[in-house]
């Protein structure tokens, strides 16, 4: 088998698949007008079948784990179906999804049913208000109780993150909160930088912070830095033997970020994106069209991986092709 290696030693057994731009959220930092209709691209979104192709080539490069994101993956009328798809027909180990946790409590049922292996959710604040302006919407209530849901049915890998906001969620109190609800809750929870893409140069400058305040909050509490594991991605992970949870920092910003990259991303258009940031990204979607192309897909694909970059050169002001998160899911 040949698997998927780049230029720096770096493999990518792991892929980020959009499978829709819709996201019925607001967030400020990411859709603040919501979701518009991009007129220069009138592509539809990836369809099962092409889907189905897209999971079969990368499982047979050694693809073990596949994300489901957006915009809003749920929000898409066959999410259900690509699940199976990708569990039961590509034969993808380990499916899992990032949601805003839109109508979580009356998901969770078919998303355990489904099979599904891990679910992220997105929540900036625990406070309902804060929520509510972030997001433009007041769910809060609904997706903890998804996540109660969840557990009930015996649910355990349940990831929360939420972007860090200066003057809006990131002071001692927010951590607070935090802490309290992963005491009693096994959720690892992380805190993700605001990065800064095409379209929120302003609201970057008014609430961008460095993860450094969560860090120094988690040394003065006790936290243990967890090292590196096999498998793991680029979170920084800290325990705390009283605690059912986890505490975690995604710094894009920081040195040494894109040494532990594990993942290429695909967009919900078909377009192979070697990273977040990066300016490579090339469509495969032509390849996707029949079976008897996988041969040509799976040569396309590993051509593509001598292009992908060591770092992301954020730290240089480049946004790369990126307008905004809610085409390639973050
Ligand atoms: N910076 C950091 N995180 C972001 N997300 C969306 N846009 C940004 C950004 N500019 C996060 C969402 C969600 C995940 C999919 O990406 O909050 O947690
Ligand atoms: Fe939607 Fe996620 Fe963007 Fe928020 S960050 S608007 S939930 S795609």
């Amino acid at each position: 088998m040949q698997a998927l290696k780049d230029s720096f030693g770096r493999s990518f057994p792991y892929i980020r698949l959009s499978i829709t731009d819709v996201c019925n959220f607001k967030c400020g930092y990411c859709l603040p007008n919501g979701y518009q209709v991009d007129k220069s691209d009138n592509r539809k979104f990836l369809h099962l079948e092409e889907i189905k192709r897209l999971a079969k080539v990368f499982s047979r490069l050694g693809v073990s784990k596949i994300r489901l994101t957006g915009g809003e993956p749920t929000v898409r009328k066959d999410f259900f179906d690509v699940i199976k798809i990708l569990k039961n027909e590509a034969d993808i180990k380990k499916v899992v999804i990032t949601t805003n946790g839109y109508h979580l409590d009356k998901k969770a049922k078919k998303l355990v049913e489904s099979g599904i292996n891990g679910v992220n959710i997105s929540i900036d604040s625990l406070d309902r208000n804060i929520f509510r302006n972030i997001t433009g919407h007041d769910r809060l209530p609904e997706i903890l109780k998804g996540i109660k849901n969840l557990q009930e049915l015996n649910f355990d890998n349940i990831k929360i993150n939420a972007v860090l906001l200066n003057n809006i969620n990131a002071s001692e109190k927010d951590f607070n909160n935090w802490a309290e609800f992963i005491k009693k809750n096994k959720v690892d929870f992380r805190h993700i930088e605001l990065m800064r893409t095409g379209d929120n140069l302003d609201y970057f400058n008014k609430y961008h912070v460095s993860s450094k305040i969560f860090k120094d909050y988690l040394n003065k509490n006790k936290w243990i830095y967890q090292t590196f594991g096999k498998d793991a991605g680029p979170s920084l992970n800290y325990i705390n033997p009283k605690y059912k949870g986890k505490f975690g920092i995604i710094a894009p910003y920081s040195k040494g970020f894109c040494r532990t990259c594990n993942r290429l991303r695909i967009t919900s258009r078909g377009d192979l994106r070697l990273c977040l940031f990066g300016n490579t990204g090339i469509s495969i979607r032509h390849l996707l069209q029949k079976d008897d192309q996988i041969d040509e897909l799976q040569d396309l694909i590993l051509g593509q991986m001598k292009f992908k970059k060591e770092s992301h050169y954020l730290e240089l002001g480049e946004t790369g092709l990126t307008k905004n998160l809610s085409t390639t899911g973050g």
